[in-house]
């Protein structure tokens, strides 16, 4: 199962969109990253929390908005979930190790990737989630570049 594979996808309640990231999840590869662009209450959270799932992970999953990057430890894969809205400057994101958590043998993902899209590298998917018909979309969209 490929992104590809799974997307367009229309996301009926929060179940589906935990659905969707359990699949992403579980085809996740190591040294993977999923960009998630959206507005505020798209439902970015909601779709780590199911990538999480389908790697067995049983943690607490949230918004990173103040810490900029959770990582999560225990499941199939490391993960470090990474949020830019409160990013200003990239050399922020350097600074706190960015192309270190690129290179380790984990999944990352991004809150907010469209405020600094060029910190992300060439084979990022890069997955828009937006509200639709009371629940939710998600399609797969190319880098804002
Ligand atoms: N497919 C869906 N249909 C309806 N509600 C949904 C769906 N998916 C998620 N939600 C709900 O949307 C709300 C906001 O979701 P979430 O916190 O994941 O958004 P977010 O994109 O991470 O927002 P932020 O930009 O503030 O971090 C949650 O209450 C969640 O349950
Ligand atoms: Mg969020």
């Amino acid at each position: 199962m490929t992104p590809t594979d799974l997307l367009p996808a229309r996301l009926t309640d929060e179940e589906a969109t935990l659905a969707l990231g359990e699949a992403l999840g579980k085809s996740a590869l190591a040294g993977g990253v999923i960009a998630l662009v959206g507005d505020l209450g798209a439902g970015k959270t909601t779709l780590t929390q199911g990538v999480m799932r389908g790697l067995g992970y049983s943690g607490e999953v949230t918004s990173p908005t103040f810490s900029l990057v959770q990582e999560y430890q225990g499941g199939r894969l490391a993960v470090f979930h990474f949020d830019f809205y409160r990013v200003e400057h990239e050399h922020e994101l350097t600074e706190l190790g960015w192309d270190d958590y690129l290179e380790r043998e984990g999944l990352v993902v991004v809150e907010w990737p469209g405020l600094h899209p060029d910190l992300l590298p060439p084979e990022t998917v890069w997955i828009e989630l937006s509200h639709y018909e009371g629940g939710r979309r998600a399609d797969l969209i190319n880098p804002p570049r």
